[in-house]
Protein backbone atom coordinates (compact mmCIF):
# COMPACT_ATOMS: atom_id res chain seq x y z
CA UNK A 1 0.00 0.00 0.00
CA UNK A 2 2.85 2.43 0.92
CA UNK A 3 4.30 3.62 -2.80
CA UNK A 4 8.25 3.95 -2.96
CA UNK A 5 9.47 7.11 -2.46
CA UNK A 6 11.97 8.29 -5.17
CA UNK A 7 13.30 10.78 -3.14
CA UNK A 8 12.50 11.23 0.71
CA UNK A 9 14.99 13.20 1.39
CA UNK A 10 14.36 15.80 -0.88
CA UNK A 11 10.85 16.44 0.09
CA UNK A 12 10.00 19.39 2.11
CA UNK A 13 9.42 18.32 5.87
CA UNK A 14 7.35 21.12 7.26
CA UNK A 15 4.85 24.13 5.77
CA UNK A 16 7.84 26.21 6.09
CA UNK A 17 10.07 24.51 3.67
CA UNK A 18 6.82 23.99 1.45
CA UNK A 19 7.45 26.50 -1.26
CA UNK A 20 4.61 28.64 -2.54
CA UNK A 21 0.71 27.94 -1.82
CA UNK A 22 0.72 30.70 0.84
CA UNK A 23 -2.93 31.42 1.07
CA UNK A 24 -3.43 27.39 2.00
CA UNK A 25 -0.51 27.46 3.72
CA UNK A 26 -1.41 30.24 6.44
CA UNK A 27 -5.08 28.55 6.49
CA UNK A 28 -3.62 25.13 6.96
CA UNK A 29 -1.21 26.04 10.13
CA UNK A 30 -4.07 27.55 12.47
CA UNK A 31 -6.31 24.53 11.49
CA UNK A 32 -3.13 22.08 11.95
CA UNK A 33 -2.10 24.64 15.78
CA UNK A 34 -5.33 23.83 16.74
CA UNK A 35 -6.33 20.53 16.08
CA UNK A 36 -2.92 19.91 17.88
CA UNK A 37 -3.92 21.81 20.63
CA UNK A 38 -7.27 20.44 21.07
CA UNK A 39 -5.31 16.80 20.93
CA UNK A 40 -7.88 15.97 18.27
CA UNK A 41 -7.16 14.69 14.36
CA UNK A 42 -7.30 17.28 11.33
CA UNK A 43 -10.80 17.89 9.93
CA UNK A 44 -10.66 15.67 6.75
CA UNK A 45 -8.72 17.49 3.81
CA UNK A 46 -9.81 17.55 0.42
CA UNK A 47 -7.08 19.11 -1.98
CA UNK A 48 -7.90 19.12 -5.71
CA UNK A 49 -5.37 20.49 -8.76
CA UNK A 50 -3.79 19.96 -11.66
CA UNK A 51 -1.58 17.26 -11.71
CA UNK A 52 2.16 17.43 -10.16
CA UNK A 53 1.58 20.34 -7.93
CA UNK A 54 2.67 18.33 -4.73
CA UNK A 55 -0.74 17.36 -3.30
CA UNK A 56 0.77 14.30 -1.98
CA UNK A 57 3.83 16.06 -1.09
CA UNK A 58 1.16 18.53 1.20
CA UNK A 59 -0.17 15.44 2.78
CA UNK A 60 3.36 14.15 4.47
CA UNK A 61 3.97 17.97 5.30
CA UNK A 62 0.48 17.62 6.74
CA UNK A 63 1.04 14.43 8.99
CA UNK A 64 4.37 15.37 9.83
CA UNK A 65 3.42 18.84 11.28
CA UNK A 66 0.63 17.05 13.14
CA UNK A 67 3.36 14.59 14.53
CA UNK A 68 1.09 11.81 13.50
CA UNK A 69 1.95 8.65 10.69
CA UNK A 70 0.77 8.45 7.67
CA UNK A 71 -0.91 5.72 5.36
CA UNK A 72 -0.52 6.24 2.01
CA UNK A 73 -2.88 4.46 -1.13
CA UNK A 74 -5.21 5.72 -3.82
CA UNK A 75 -8.97 5.11 -5.20
CA UNK A 76 -8.33 2.47 -7.39
CA UNK A 77 -6.58 0.41 -5.09
CA UNK A 78 -9.80 0.80 -2.32
CA UNK A 79 -12.16 -1.19 -4.55
CA UNK A 80 -14.41 -2.96 -2.05
CA UNK A 81 -15.44 -2.51 1.30
CA UNK A 82 -13.33 -5.00 2.76
CA UNK A 83 -9.77 -3.30 1.31
CA UNK A 84 -11.36 -0.21 3.09
CA UNK A 85 -11.87 -2.07 6.83
CA UNK A 86 -8.10 -3.77 5.98
CA UNK A 87 -6.47 -0.31 6.11
CA UNK A 88 -8.57 1.25 8.44
CA UNK A 89 -8.64 -1.69 11.14
CA UNK A 90 -5.37 -2.64 10.91
CA UNK A 91 -2.63 0.05 9.88
CA UNK A 92 -4.07 3.49 11.39
CA UNK A 93 -3.18 4.44 15.12
CA UNK A 94 -4.93 7.61 16.73
CA UNK A 95 -5.07 10.64 15.00
CA UNK A 96 -3.11 9.22 11.72
CA UNK A 97 -3.48 10.92 8.36
CA UNK A 98 -4.90 8.28 5.49
CA UNK A 99 -4.34 9.73 2.23
CA UNK A 100 -6.42 8.16 -0.37
CA UNK A 101 -4.60 9.62 -3.58
CA UNK A 102 -7.31 10.02 -6.99
CA UNK A 103 -10.06 9.96 -4.48
CA UNK A 104 -12.43 10.35 -7.16
CA UNK A 105 -11.82 6.49 -8.69
CA UNK A 106 -12.63 4.97 -5.32
CA UNK A 107 -15.25 1.81 -5.53
CA UNK A 108 -18.78 2.83 -4.96
CA UNK A 109 -19.60 0.32 -2.27
CA UNK A 110 -16.45 1.35 -0.47
CA UNK A 111 -16.99 4.96 -0.54
CA UNK A 112 -20.20 4.21 1.14
CA UNK A 113 -18.51 2.37 4.05
CA UNK A 114 -15.99 5.39 4.28
CA UNK A 115 -18.77 7.93 5.86
CA UNK A 116 -19.62 6.50 8.68
CA UNK A 117 -16.08 6.00 9.25
CA UNK A 118 -15.34 9.54 8.71
CA UNK A 119 -18.24 10.94 10.82
CA UNK A 120 -18.52 8.58 13.54
CA UNK A 121 -15.34 6.65 13.27
CA UNK A 122 -16.93 3.11 13.03
CA UNK A 123 -16.99 0.89 9.97
CA UNK A 124 -20.80 -1.23 9.53
CA UNK A 125 -19.70 -4.80 8.66
CA UNK A 126 -22.24 -6.95 6.89
CA UNK A 127 -22.19 -10.31 8.45
CA UNK A 128 -23.56 -13.32 6.32
CA UNK A 129 -26.54 -12.97 3.39
CA UNK A 130 -30.47 -12.41 3.23
CA UNK A 131 -32.59 -12.32 6.03
CA UNK A 132 -29.88 -13.57 8.32
CA UNK A 133 -27.58 -10.87 7.48
CA UNK A 134 -26.02 -8.60 10.43
CA UNK A 135 -24.58 -5.70 10.45
CA UNK A 136 -21.43 -5.66 13.01
CA UNK A 137 -20.18 -2.18 14.29
CA UNK A 138 -16.39 -1.71 14.34
CA UNK A 139 -15.08 1.22 15.90
CA UNK A 140 -11.89 2.57 14.01
CA UNK A 141 -9.19 5.06 15.04
CA UNK A 142 -9.56 8.29 15.10
CA UNK A 143 -8.24 9.54 11.96
CA UNK A 144 -7.95 12.55 8.87
CA UNK A 145 -8.83 11.37 5.57
CA UNK A 146 -6.95 13.41 3.35
CA UNK A 147 -8.20 12.98 -0.40
CA UNK A 148 -6.10 14.41 -3.54
CA UNK A 149 -8.26 14.31 -6.77
CA UNK A 150 -7.28 15.91 -10.56
CA UNK A 151 -10.90 15.97 -10.79
CA UNK A 152 -12.91 17.57 -8.28
CA UNK A 153 -16.34 17.42 -10.53
CA UNK A 154 -16.46 13.88 -10.13
CA UNK A 155 -16.38 14.06 -6.65
CA UNK A 156 -19.90 12.99 -5.41
CA UNK A 157 -22.00 15.25 -3.38
CA UNK A 158 -22.06 13.01 -0.20
CA UNK A 159 -18.12 12.34 0.10
CA UNK A 160 -17.61 16.29 -0.83
CA UNK A 161 -20.00 17.18 2.28
CA UNK A 162 -17.77 15.36 4.61
CA UNK A 163 -15.15 17.56 4.47
CA UNK A 164 -14.59 20.14 6.14
CA UNK A 165 -11.68 21.54 5.08
CA UNK A 166 -11.23 21.93 1.02
CA UNK A 167 -8.37 23.48 -0.71
CA UNK A 168 -7.43 24.01 -4.45
CA UNK A 169 -3.15 24.09 -5.36
CA UNK A 170 -2.53 26.79 -7.81
CA UNK A 171 0.38 26.42 -10.13
CA UNK A 172 3.40 27.74 -8.86
CA UNK A 173 5.56 31.23 -10.51
CA UNK A 174 8.56 31.21 -11.96
CA UNK A 175 10.01 32.34 -8.77
CA UNK A 176 8.31 29.92 -6.31
CA UNK A 177 9.29 26.91 -8.60
CA UNK A 178 13.14 28.54 -8.70
CA UNK A 179 13.40 28.40 -5.07
CA UNK A 180 12.00 25.09 -4.78
CA UNK A 181 15.19 23.99 -6.94
CA UNK A 182 17.60 25.63 -5.50
CA UNK A 183 16.72 24.13 -2.19
CA UNK A 184 16.98 20.29 -3.70
CA UNK A 185 20.29 21.38 -5.71
CA UNK A 186 21.38 22.80 -2.17
CA UNK A 187 20.67 19.31 -0.50
CA UNK A 188 22.11 17.34 -3.10
CA UNK A 189 25.13 19.35 -3.40
CA UNK A 190 25.51 20.65 -6.60
CA UNK A 191 26.03 23.94 -8.46
CA UNK A 192 22.58 25.95 -9.54
CA UNK A 193 22.95 29.27 -10.48
CA UNK A 194 19.98 31.23 -9.41
CA UNK A 195 19.25 32.58 -12.80
CA UNK A 196 19.34 28.97 -14.46
CA UNK A 197 16.86 28.18 -11.94
CA UNK A 198 14.75 30.88 -12.49
CA UNK A 199 14.74 29.71 -16.20
CA UNK A 200 13.88 26.54 -15.15
CA UNK A 201 11.13 27.69 -13.12
CA UNK A 202 9.88 29.47 -16.54
CA UNK A 203 9.93 26.89 -18.59
CA UNK A 204 8.43 24.10 -16.55
CA UNK A 205 4.25 25.14 -16.72
CA UNK A 206 3.71 26.31 -13.07
CA UNK A 207 4.55 22.74 -11.88
CA UNK A 208 6.98 21.13 -8.94
CA UNK A 209 7.14 17.84 -10.26
CA UNK A 210 8.17 19.20 -13.86
CA UNK A 211 10.79 22.04 -12.50
CA UNK A 212 12.53 18.89 -11.17
CA UNK A 213 12.51 16.72 -13.91
CA UNK A 214 14.00 19.37 -15.73
CA UNK A 215 16.72 20.37 -13.13
CA UNK A 216 17.66 16.54 -13.42
CA UNK A 217 17.52 16.57 -17.50
CA UNK A 218 19.88 20.11 -17.29
CA UNK A 219 22.13 18.46 -14.38
CA UNK A 220 23.09 15.55 -17.06
CA UNK A 221 23.37 17.88 -20.10
CA UNK A 222 25.74 20.05 -18.03
CA UNK A 223 27.58 16.85 -16.38
CA UNK A 224 28.30 15.77 -20.14
CA UNK A 225 28.81 19.32 -22.03
CA UNK A 226 30.26 21.51 -19.11
CA UNK A 227 32.53 20.99 -15.86
CA UNK A 228 28.49 20.36 -14.31
CA UNK A 229 27.75 23.97 -12.51
CA UNK A 230 24.25 24.49 -14.19
CA UNK A 231 24.82 27.95 -15.83
CA UNK A 232 21.82 30.14 -17.38
CA UNK A 233 23.82 29.26 -21.06
CA UNK A 234 23.85 25.64 -20.37
CA UNK A 235 19.95 25.54 -18.66
CA UNK A 236 19.24 27.19 -21.89
CA UNK A 237 20.89 24.62 -23.95
CA UNK A 238 20.01 21.84 -22.47
CA UNK A 239 16.08 23.20 -22.25
CA UNK A 240 16.31 23.80 -26.37
CA UNK A 241 17.65 20.11 -26.69
CA UNK A 242 14.66 18.94 -24.88
CA UNK A 243 12.62 20.38 -26.99
CA UNK A 244 10.69 22.84 -24.51
CA UNK A 245 10.51 25.98 -25.93
CA UNK A 246 10.05 29.36 -23.51
CA UNK A 247 6.76 29.24 -21.93
CA UNK A 248 7.25 25.70 -21.40
CA UNK A 249 5.58 24.07 -23.76
CA UNK A 250 6.65 21.18 -24.99
CA UNK A 251 6.24 18.82 -28.61
CA UNK A 252 2.97 17.79 -27.50
CA UNK A 253 1.25 20.68 -26.39
CA UNK A 254 3.05 22.35 -29.44
CA UNK A 255 1.32 19.78 -31.71
CA UNK A 256 -1.95 20.67 -29.83
CA UNK A 257 -2.17 23.95 -30.86
CA UNK A 258 -0.92 23.12 -34.42
CA UNK A 259 -3.81 20.71 -35.20
CA UNK A 260 -6.54 23.11 -33.92
CA UNK A 261 -5.28 26.23 -36.09
CA UNK A 262 -4.53 24.00 -39.13
CA UNK A 263 -6.72 21.46 -38.69
CA UNK A 264 -10.17 22.99 -37.12
CA UNK A 265 -9.76 26.44 -38.38
CA UNK A 266 -8.40 27.20 -34.97
CA UNK A 267 -11.53 25.78 -33.44
CA UNK A 268 -14.16 25.67 -31.95
CA UNK A 269 -13.31 21.70 -31.88
CA UNK A 270 -15.10 19.11 -29.42
CA UNK A 271 -12.32 17.52 -26.94
CA UNK A 272 -13.30 13.75 -28.53
CA UNK A 273 -12.72 15.05 -31.89
CA UNK A 274 -9.49 16.71 -31.09
CA UNK A 275 -8.21 13.32 -29.18
CA UNK A 276 -9.02 11.86 -31.96
CA UNK A 277 -6.85 13.55 -34.32
CA UNK A 278 -3.98 13.74 -32.12
CA UNK A 279 -4.08 10.02 -31.16
CA UNK A 280 -4.16 10.93 -27.87
CA UNK A 281 -6.49 10.23 -24.37
CA UNK A 282 -9.32 12.84 -24.06
CA UNK A 283 -8.75 12.44 -19.87
CA UNK A 284 -5.14 13.07 -20.01
CA UNK A 285 -5.33 16.11 -22.62
CA UNK A 286 -7.91 17.79 -20.39
CA UNK A 287 -6.80 17.01 -17.03
CA UNK A 288 -2.75 17.77 -18.21
CA UNK A 289 -2.14 19.46 -21.02
CA UNK A 290 -5.33 21.80 -21.01
CA UNK A 291 -5.44 23.95 -17.73
CA UNK A 292 -1.75 24.92 -18.30
CA UNK A 293 -2.91 26.35 -22.08
CA UNK A 294 -5.63 28.02 -20.54
CA UNK A 295 -3.95 29.53 -17.88
CA UNK A 296 -1.29 31.00 -20.53
CA UNK A 297 -4.32 32.48 -22.50
CA UNK A 298 -3.58 30.15 -25.66
CA UNK A 299 -6.94 27.94 -25.65
CA UNK A 300 -10.04 28.65 -24.51
CA UNK A 301 -12.78 25.95 -23.25
CA UNK A 302 -16.36 27.24 -24.74
CA UNK A 303 -19.64 25.04 -24.83
CA UNK A 304 -18.68 24.78 -28.47
CA UNK A 305 -15.37 23.36 -27.92
CA UNK A 306 -11.96 24.31 -27.90
CA UNK A 307 -10.82 27.05 -29.35
CA UNK A 308 -7.22 28.45 -29.75
CA UNK A 309 -6.84 32.47 -29.11
CA UNK A 310 -5.09 35.28 -30.63
CA UNK A 311 -2.08 34.34 -28.22
CA UNK A 312 -1.67 31.10 -29.83
CA UNK A 313 -1.44 32.65 -33.19
CA UNK A 314 1.19 34.64 -32.04
CA UNK A 315 3.20 32.44 -29.78
CA UNK A 316 3.47 29.95 -33.06
CA UNK A 317 4.36 32.82 -34.97
CA UNK A 318 1.21 32.36 -37.37
CA UNK A 319 -0.87 35.26 -38.59
CA UNK A 320 -3.24 36.34 -35.58
CA UNK A 321 -6.78 36.09 -37.69
CA UNK A 322 -9.39 39.52 -36.65
CA UNK A 323 -11.46 39.16 -33.93
CA UNK A 324 -14.64 38.06 -36.03
CA UNK A 325 -12.68 35.05 -37.15
CA UNK A 326 -11.29 33.63 -34.10
N1 LIG B 1 7.72 19.39 -3.95
C1 LIG B 1 6.48 19.32 -4.42
N2 LIG B 1 5.79 20.44 -4.10
C2 LIG B 1 6.63 21.22 -3.40
C3 LIG B 1 6.53 22.50 -2.81
N3 LIG B 1 5.41 23.20 -2.87
N4 LIG B 1 7.61 22.99 -2.20
C4 LIG B 1 8.76 22.31 -2.16
N5 LIG B 1 8.93 21.11 -2.69
C5 LIG B 1 7.87 20.55 -3.31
Amino acid sequence: MNRVELDPALRPRSLGEYVGQNRLKEKLSISLQAAKARGEPLDHTLIFGPPGLGKTTLAYVIANELGVGIRVTSGPAIEKPGDLAAILTNSLEDRDVLFIDEIHRLGRLAEEHLYPAMEDFKLDIVLGQGPAARTLELPVPRFTLIGATTRPGLITGPMRSRFGIIEHLEFYGAEELASGLLRVAELLGFRLDPEAALEIGQRSRGTMRIARRWARRVRDYAEVHGDGGVTLEITRAALDHLGIDPLGLDERDLRLLHTIVHHFAGGPVGLDTLATALSEDPDTIEEVQEPFLIQLGLLQRTSRGRVATQGAYQHLGLPVPSLDQV
